[in-house]
């Protein structure tokens, strides 16, 4: 299964394997991930699943959507990389992939 990798704000890393079609937002879930909460559930409705997306996979991601765009408005510290776990779903593509923990997260 393709590996994902979640590094918290004092950079301890968790490296993972997600199977296809996972979010991001319940492997961390799945996994004990701290930071990630997933209150609405993948509904794109709560940005308690933010990430920050290392820039070198920001491209080989689908587009953000108008509702995740209009959550990640309202997120705290949120920056150009910022991405919701939820939006995000695993695949063979994102083999490696390396998203940030938000610091308020927690
Ligand atoms: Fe609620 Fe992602 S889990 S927006």
């Amino acid at each position: 299964m393709p590996k994902i990798i979640y590094v918290e704000q004092n950079g301890k890393r968790h490296e993972v394997e997600l199977a296809d079609g996972v979010s991001l937002m319940q492997g961390a879930l799945n996994n004990g991930i701290p930071g990630i909460d997933g209150d609405c559930g993948g509904e794109c409705a709560c940005g308690t699943c933010h990430v920050y997306v290392d820039n070198s996979w920001l491209d080989k991601l689908d587009a953000v959507g108008d509702a995740e765009a209009s959550m990640l408005s309202f997120a705290d510290a949120a920056q150009p990389n910022s991405r919701l776990a939820c939006q995000i779903k695993m695949s063979s593509e994102l083999a490696g992939l390396i998203v940030g923990l938000p610091e308020g997260q927690h």
